[in-house]
């Protein structure tokens, strides 16, 4: 099973940011047997292509939309992403479903789309708090899937849970419920990598790549610091990097 840990620096850094935070992971960051991902904004994207070219990293988009080319104002299409580096976009991240109004099949044609531009989609799902609290994780989450992931050749996704009531709070969901969610959503996805994402910081890097069917993470606020981000991909390979490798 591949590993992999992704950065998704959201609409953070301006251009000059982003150039020195890539500039500190490329020289610091090495290979060590799991993929590296950056999901940067469309504007730095062409940047940062030149700085990861040559190194272990590699660059992705954090949305696209699923048509090649036409009179879609204000958006960005695959070819556009492959033409500039990109290897991997994030699709349906919560952010895109609760703010951008993104339904089930908007996010099922992106990651077909994606797949047919030879891009890995990194395929967000996870339930709101709400949702939680009425006992509808599961229902959800197989709703989010069997949409999102209809008439998809799965073999060429990578999925990423991410509970929204655990982005952006600085605590983590607890690991019995990550590990339940993850041993949920695994057998529809068979061998396909389940990534973690949800205040994944250095601190608990560690103690969560103890859970099973967790195969990496998807990090946002802590993927901000280079140094955090190594840490937290030093921590995470500490545990899985030799056995999975
Ligand atoms: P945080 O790591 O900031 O909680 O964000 C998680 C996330 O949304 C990654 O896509």
């Amino acid at each position: 099973m591949k590993n992999l840990i992704a950065a998704n620096w959201k609409m953070h850094f301006d251009v000059k940011e982003a150039e020195d935070t890539a500039k500190r992971m490329a020289s610091t960051i090495k290979f060590n047997g799991i993929d590296i991902v950056v999901c940067a904004n469309f504007t730095h994207l062409d940047r940062l292509n030149g700085i990861f070219n040559a190194g272990s990293i590699k660059l992705g988009a954090q949305n696209m939309y699923f048509e090649e080319r036409g009179a879609f104002t204000g958006e960005v299409s695959p070819l556009m992403l492959k033409a500039v580096g990109c290897e991997y976009v994030i699709i349906g991240h919560s952010e895109r479903r609760h703010i951008f109004n993104e339904d089930d099949e908007l996010i099922n044609k992106k990651v077909k789309s994606a797949i047919e531009h030879n891009l890995i989609p990194i395929f967000c799902i996870g339930e709101t708090y709400d949702e939680r609290e009425k006992k509808q994780a599961f229902s959800v989450i197989e709703r989010q899937i069997e949409s999102g992931l209809r008439d998809v050749d799965i073999e060429n996704v990578i999925v990423a849970y991410e509970p929204v009531w655990a982005i952006g709070t600085g605590v983590a969901a607890d690991m019995a419920t990550i590990d339940k969610m993850h041993n949920f959503v695994r057998p529809f996805v068979d061998d396909v990598p389940i990534l973690y994402g949800g205040s994944v910081k250095p601190n608990n890097a560690e103690e969560l790549a103890h859970i099973e069917n967790l195969n990496g993470f998807l990090v946002g606020g802590a993927s901000l610091k280079a140094e955090d981000f190594k840490e937290i991909i030093e921590k995470f390979t500490k545990i899985k990097g030799e056995k999975y490798a």
